[in-house]
C-alpha cells in the first residue's frame, strides 16, 4: 500500500519530495448502539479496513486534497486563512464544493478536522499536500467519515510535530464532525479508529472516557459484517432526532430522580421512573437506551468469561430493540439479522452503526461460514433483487503511521 499511496502522491503532486503514509481504520460495533451520546457504554473494534494517505508539509498556507475515490473531481485547494475563518457546517460546505458544482464535498471531513485542530488550541503552522486511498467502503455503516477525520489528524500531527494523545484526538475528530460536518454524533466512531487495537474490541465508557481493551476470544468463531447496500439519505436527519427524543426523555426524569445521564440508570430505576417521560415516543427511545447500555455492559463481562454464546444472545436482543424501540433498522437489515439468526453456527446477529441501512454484524462458526455467506445471500437477493456484501473482519490497531 505504501508503495502506491508513493507513487499517487507523485502522480497528483509531482516528485522531488517524499512523503509519509498514515492510515485510519473504520470500525464495527459489537453491541452497544445509540448510547454514547446517552453517556452509556459501547463495544466497537477498529477494522483492518480503512483509509489511507501519503502526506508532506508545506511551507506556504496551502492545503492541498486528493482522493482516488474522487478521481474526477482532481485536486481541492484550500488556503489556511480561509479554512481558520469557517464558523460551522455551512461555511464548510463552500469551501469544499465552492463554486465547482460537480464536487462531492468529501474535503468537508479533513478540513473540518484541521480547523478543529485550531479550535483545539493548537497552532497550525503551514500547509499540507495529501492524497487517499480507501479499502473501506463509504457510506456503510462502517464510520468512514470519522476514520477520514482521524486520519487527517494523524498525518497532520505527525508532519507538524504536535503530539495528540488518542483520546484527545478522538475528541478533536468528533468536534469536527459535530461542527464542521453538522452531524450531531457521540465518540465512539472517532474513538474506535483512534485506539483501536488488534484482537481486541474498546469497552468504552462514553460518560467519563474510561476504557478497557478487551481481547477478542471469538474461538471457533469470527465476527462477520454483512453490508445491505443500502444508504439511507434520511440517516442524519433521524439521528439527530433520535438524540433530541432521548435528551427529551433524560429531561422529564431528572425532574424527579437525580440521573446525570440515561446510561446511569438500570433497568430497575428506569422502570420505575419510566411514567415520568410524557411522550410515549420518547419513553421507547429511552428504554431503548437503557436496556442497550446494560446488554453492553453484560456483553463485555461475558466476554471476558468466555460467554461467546451469552454474548451472542445479548446481540439479538439490542437487534429487536433497535427495530422496535429505537426504531432505526429497515427491512433490509431485518432480513438480514432475522435470518442470521435462525442459522446453524451463528451466535448472534445485529444491525451496527447508525442504522437505516448499512451493516449487519454477526458472530459466526468457522465451520458454519461457508454455509452463512450462501444462505444469507440467497436469501437477500430473493428478497430485495439485489447484492449483499459479506466481510469477515479482523479487529485491528487504531490510527497510525505507516
Ligand atoms: C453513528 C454515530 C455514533 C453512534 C452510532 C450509533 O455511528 O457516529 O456516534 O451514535 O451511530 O450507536
Amino acid at each position: 500500500m505504501k508503495e502506491r499511496l508513493k507513487k499517487l502522491y507523485s502522480e497528483v503532486f509531482g516528485g522531488g519530495k517524499d512523503p509519509r503514509c498514515f492510515f485510519a481504520p473504520g470500525r464495527v460495533n459489537l453491541i452497544g448502539e445509540h448510547t454514547d451520546y446517552n453517556g452509556g457504554h459501547v463495544f466497537p473494534c477498529a477494522l483492518s479496513m480503512g483509509i489511507y494517505c501519503a502526506a508532506a508539509p508545506r511551507e506556504d498556507g496551502l492545503i492541498r486534497l486528493w482522493s482516488a475515490a474522487f478521481p474526477d473531481e482532481g485536486v481541492s485547494e484550500c488556503r489556511l486563512e480561509e479554512l481558520l475563518c469557517c464558523k460551522g457546517a455551512e461555511d464548510m460546505k463552500a469551501l469544499a464544493i465552492g463554486s465547482r458544482a460537480k464536487r462531492s464535498g468529501w474535503t468537508v471531513y479533513p478540513l473540518g478536522s484541521l480547523k478543529s485542530l485550531a479550535d483545539a488550541g493548537y497552532s497550525l503552522p503551514g500547509g499540507l499536500d495529501m492524497v487517499f486511498d480507501a479499502d473501506l467502503p463509504t457510506g456503510s455503516g462502517l464510520s468512514s467519515s470519522a476514520a477520514m477525520e482521524v486520519l487527517a489528524l494523524t498525518a497532520a500531527s505527525a508532519l507538524w510535530g504536535i503530539e495528540l494523545e488518542g483520546p484527545e484526538k478522538a475528541l478533536i475528530a468528533q468536534a469536527a464532525e459535530n461542527r464542521y460536518a453538522g452531524v450531531p454524533c457521540g465518540i465512539m466512531d472517532q474513538f474506535a479508529s483512534a485506539m483501536g487495537k488488534k484482537d481486541h474490541a474498546i469497552f468504552l465508557d462514553t460518560q467519563t472516557l474510561e476504557y478497557e481493551l478487551v481481547p477478542l476470544d471469538l474461538a471457533n468463531s469470527k465476527i462477520v459484517i454483512v453490508n445491505s447496500m443500502v444508504k439511507h439519505s434520511l440517516a442524519s436527519s433521524a439521528y439527530a432526532e433520535r438524540r433530541r427524543e432521548c435528551a427529551e426523555a433524560l429531561e422529564d426524569i431528572q425532574k424527579e430522580v437525580n440521573a446525570a445521564s440515561l446510561g446511569a440508570l438500570d433497568e430497575e430505576s428506569f422502570e420505575r421512573a419510566a411514567q415520568l417521560i410524557n411522550d410515549p415516543v420518547c419513553r421507547k427511545r429511552a428504554r431503548h437506551a437503557v436496556y442497550e447500555n446494560r446488554r453492553a455492559v453484560k456483553a463485555a463481562e461475558l466476554l471476558r468469561n468466555g460467554n461467546i454464546k451469552g454474548f451472542g444472545a445479548l446481540m439479538n436482543a439490542s437487534h429487536a430493540s433497535l427495530r422496535d424501540d429505537f426504531e432505526v433498522s429497515c427491512p433490509e437489515l431485518d432480513l438480514l439479522a432475522e435470518t442470521a439468526q435462525t442459522l446453524p453456527g451463528v451466535l448472534g446477529a445485529r444491525m451496527t452503526g447508525g442504522g437505516f441501512g448499512g451493516c449487519t454484524v454477526n458472530i459466526v462458526e468457522l465451520s458454519a461460514l461457508d454455509a452463512f455467506r450462501e444462505a444469507i445471500s440467497s436469501k437477500y437477493i430473493e428478497a430485495f433483487g439485489k447484492e449483499c456484501l459479506i466481510y469477515t473482519a479482523d479487529p485491528s490497531d487504531g490510527a497510525g503511521e505507516l
